[in-house]
């Protein structure tokens, strides 16, 4: 919803903690909001939700950023569809933004339809294998490593131009029981980290070179939902000594890469982010590398955080010292997906993407999958889904539109 912007020159007299008008990006509405109400000059202020209104810059002016005309419809399914013509890579690049990029699979390659708009560049300008670089995949049994389905998705990037984000070096999930056996010393599994990881992550040094940088998920998943750190194989034996193991062999693999740690549930405040804050701190003050803090984002209709509160972990991230992205946006819904819901869902998407405009830190957007055919969200969640930003027939849901708005367009 598009507030029009009024004069509160009165209003500025009667209540003198009321700010002129808020610059782009910054907080301009919403429940308990005290600050300026209209936004300056070529920005215009967007309700995200009850507590957060936002100046977008040209929300309510032509756009200099080219983007379709953005029509609803309707599918033969009964649901309401978007018309848009934008390129979400297109729109993410001239919003400032490094990238906008999703997952795949291999087995999702055959499928002609949709690798037609996979391979277009001008929407995904990244991508990220779904599966095919984890370490059941790529090291099933000691020291044989398999890189056929990895090769696959990363010859892809290269031959579409699109920048690469590898996924994972060190997951508790995934993992082959050579591994997750564990009853290794802490030599050896040292030994076994660094082999996989400098392996793995140096077989794509250089691969995607016509790209200005390439992400690495080097430790995946580290913390439980309180904060604490996961019990595995790794914590077990290592203690939390098997991080700095994994990002110093990846670094040393290829120095080139963006070096991140990806969590689930680390989106907005509280004690799973605070745990991977102070673990940032504590890497940084060892010298270990890290460039990045990966946000995955698996989100559910209507409970998705709000925009300030994802602004500010974000912003509480990258004063630390180290980038963010958004590395696995998706978000669910209880199924049949109704009208409703896919309005919802709509604002939803453009409350995150807003939120990592609105931070210069978050470098790019990825979603886990762009379309309902290949999303994991069903075979997880029971009776939940339509996730993605299109449809099971690869229509573009308003999530799409609601992707496009949040890049300021
Ligand atoms: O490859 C086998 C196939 O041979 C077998 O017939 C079939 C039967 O179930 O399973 C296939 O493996 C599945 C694999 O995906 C490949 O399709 C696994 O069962 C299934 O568990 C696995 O799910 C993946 C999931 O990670 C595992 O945790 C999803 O595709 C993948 O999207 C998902 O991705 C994770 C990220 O890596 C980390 N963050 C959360 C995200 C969503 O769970």
């Amino acid at each position: 919803m598009v507030k029009v912007s009024a004069s509160f020159a009165a209003l500025a007299v009667l209540l003198p903690v009321v700010s002129a008008q808020s610059q782009v990006w910054g907080q301009c509405g919403g429940i308990g909001w005290t600050g300026a109400t209209t936004c300056v000059a070529g920005s215009s202020c967007v309700e995200q939700n009850s507590y957060y209104s936002q100046c977008l810059p040209g929300a309510a002016a032509p756009s200099s950023v080219p983007a379709g005309p953005s029509q609803t419809s309707t599918a033969s399914s009964g649901s309401p569809t978007s018309g848009s013509t934008a390129k979400l890579q297109t729109v993410a690049k001239s919003a400032g933004k490094l990238y906008f990029g999703t997952a795949t699979d291999n087995s999702e390659l055959s499928d002609t339809a949709y690798t037609a708009i996979l391979d277009d560049n001008t929407m995904f300008g990244q991508i990220t294998p779904a599966n095919s670089m984890k370490w059941d995949a790529t090291e099933p049994s000691q020291g044989q490593f398999t890189f056929s389905g990895a090769d696959q998705i990363a010859n892809l990037a290269k031959t579409n131009g699109m920048l690469l984000r590898g996924h994972n070096c060190v997951w508790y999930n995934q993992l082959p029981s050579w591994v997750s056996n564990g009853g290794f010393t802490t030599a050896q599994l040292t030994s076994i980290i660094q082999t996989h990881c400098s392996t793995l992550v140096g077989r794509y040094k250089g691969q995607v070179c016509t790209c200005p940088s390439h992400s690495w998920d080097v430790v995946n998943e580290p913390f439980n939902d309180d904060g604490t750190w996961r019990s595995d194989v790794f914590y077990n034996t290592l203690g939390t000594s098997f991080v700095e193991i994994a990002l110093n062999a990846a670094r040393q693999a290829d120095p080139t890469a963006k070096i991140y740690i990806n969590d689930y549930n680390i989106e907005s405040p509280g004690a799973k982010s605070t745990a991977m804050q102070n673990l940032v701190k504590s890497l940084k003050s060892s010298n270990v590398p890290i460039d990045g803090v990966g946000l995955q984002c698996h989100f559910i209709v209507g409970e998705t955080p709000s925009s300030a509160s994802l602004i500010q972990n974000m912003n509480a991230f990258t004063a630390l010292g180290v980038e963010v992205a958004i590395t696995e946006l998706d978000i669910r819904m209880t199924l049949p997906s109704t009208a409703a819901l896919l309005a919802q869902q709509k604002t939803d998407y453009t409350t995150v993407i807003s939120a990592c405009q609105a931070v210069s830190g978050c470098v790019g957007v990825t979603v886990w999958d762009w379309t309902d055919k290949y999303s994991w969200v069903p075979s997880t969640f029971s009776g939940q889904g339509a996730a993605c930003p299109w449809d099971q027939n690869f229509q573009k849901k308003p999530a799409f539109d609601g992707i496009v708005t949040g890049f300021g367009n």
